[in-house]
């Protein structure tokens, strides 16, 4: 028997195990301290009423003979597949059609899984910083890994890539850095994908946030994309679906490599591992669609966007360098003082009792800077601007 020997090619911990660890450990020889979790993008606002509502009924259909439901459709059930069609693409112009679908338990796992429908021999760009599980799912199967830097010169916004990529993966609005790419941007990775046979995998999970107009909300809205591009979308940072767990891919019929159409093979590969996200999670999904769902879900992403005009505008009275927070939930902030990320995390931690993100955690670029997420309870942003302000 032999193991994947690529595991060791990974860092020890995943990043946010390893904050989880060390927050943990101060704790516990701390535990006098309040500390104030602003590291993980985790919601913590309660799900919104028109959506429990409709959690609840579902709960209780499942008590009934007559409504009880097993296995769900492999792709997801229609009524919620509909609803994302209509909503989230044709009402912004893209022809995206319900078996273009498949529903999941969230853009996590989709962006983890969705590299084994391709072979090892591709190489794999990726932003730097970046999400890690795009770049140590594919560590895991041993594919080669080019980055594409994202710097405050750049915007955040990386160039195409230097040599051959086969996939590449894109999210905008951007974890980490909160930066948004325009459509001509956008328009360029799809015309380099389609001169080059290359497919984008596209993180759409933070465009709820999106607050300027003209920046593209899928990238389906680019010429040509439904050629290149697999989408991937969350219900966790829209509405709240963290611990409810429902996400979505869109692979277009249109997508198709070397004769063979990827939507069959992600098809093939839904059916076979996976059983579906539940019934009720799925009808939960629906309702965030409907007109009073979508307007309470609206309005908690407002209110999380206070939060991050607040870190933002706090954090750049005190002198500090911030980029995001405009259309996405992160505030990107460059480390004071020459700091290492991982410096500014033990002065937070220890000084403030703030939890954050080191910026390096997501890599290289990363290095010198630091991620703070909109996500808190208001009245805990506040004070932990002010903790930080007293340091
Ligand atoms: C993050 O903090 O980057 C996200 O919460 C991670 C995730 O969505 O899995």
């Amino acid at each position: 028997m032999k193991i994947n020997k690529n595991y060791l090619n990974l860092s020890d911990n995943y990043l946010f195990s390893e904050i989880a660890a060390r927050v943990k450990k101060y704790s516990a020889e701390n535990p006098d301290k309040r500390i104030i979790r602003l590291g993980i993008g985790d919601v913590t606002k309660p799900i919104a009423e028109p959506v429990l509502d409709a959690l609840t009924q579902s709960v209780n259909e499942m008590g009934k003979a007559e409504t009880f439901r097993g296995y769900a459709p492999d792709k997801g059930y229609e009524f919620l597949r509909n609803a994302i069609s209509e909503s989230d693409y044709r009402s912004r112009g893209c022809d995206i059609e319900p078996d273009e679908i498949f529903v999941s338990d969230g853009a996590k796992s989709d962006c983890g899984n969705i590299q084994e429908i391709f072979d090892k021999e591709n190489t794999v760009a990726v932003t730097d910083p970046v999400y890690p599980v795009y770049a140590d799912t594919n560590i895991m199967a041993g594919r080669k890994i080019i980055y594409m830097p994202c710097t405050a010169e750049n915007g955040f916004v990386p160039e195409l890539p230097g040599e051959r990529a086969d996939i590449i993966y894109l999210c905008f609005p951007n974890n980490p850095t909160g930066a948004v790419i325009t459509k001509a941007e956008l328009q360029n990775f799809v015309d380099y994908a389609r001169k080059n046979d290359s497919v984008i995998i596209y993180d759409a999970a933070y465009e709820a946030y999106i607050t300027e107009p003209n920046i593209p909300h899928s990238i389906y809205e680019c010429e040509g994309a439904k050629e290149v591009a697999i989408e991937l979308h969350s219900f966790s940072k829209n509405a709240g679906f963290t611990g409810l767990r429902l996400g979505y891919a869109v692979v277009p019929k249109a997508l198709v490599r070397e004769g063979v159409s990827l939507n069959k093979l992600w098809a093939r590969r839904h059916a076979t591992k996976y059983n579906g996200a539940p019934y009720i999670i799925q009808r939960a999904g629906e309702a965030v669609y409907s007109p009073e769902g979508a307007a309470a879900v609206k309005k908690q992403v407002r209110e999380y966007m206070e939060n991050a005009r607040f870190i933002r505008d706090s954090l750049a009275g005190m002198n500090y360098r911030v980029y995001g927070g405009v259309n996405a939930p992160y505030i990107w902030l460059k480390t004071p003082e020459g700091l290492t990320s991982w410096e500014l995390f033990d002065l937070l931690l220890n000084k403030a009792n703030v939890v954050g993100t080191p910026g390096s955690g997501f890599g290289k670029c990363g290095e010198g800077y630091f991620r703070l997420t909109a996500f808190g309870d208001p009245t805990d942003t506040k004070e932990a601007m002010e903790r930080i302000r007293r340091l």
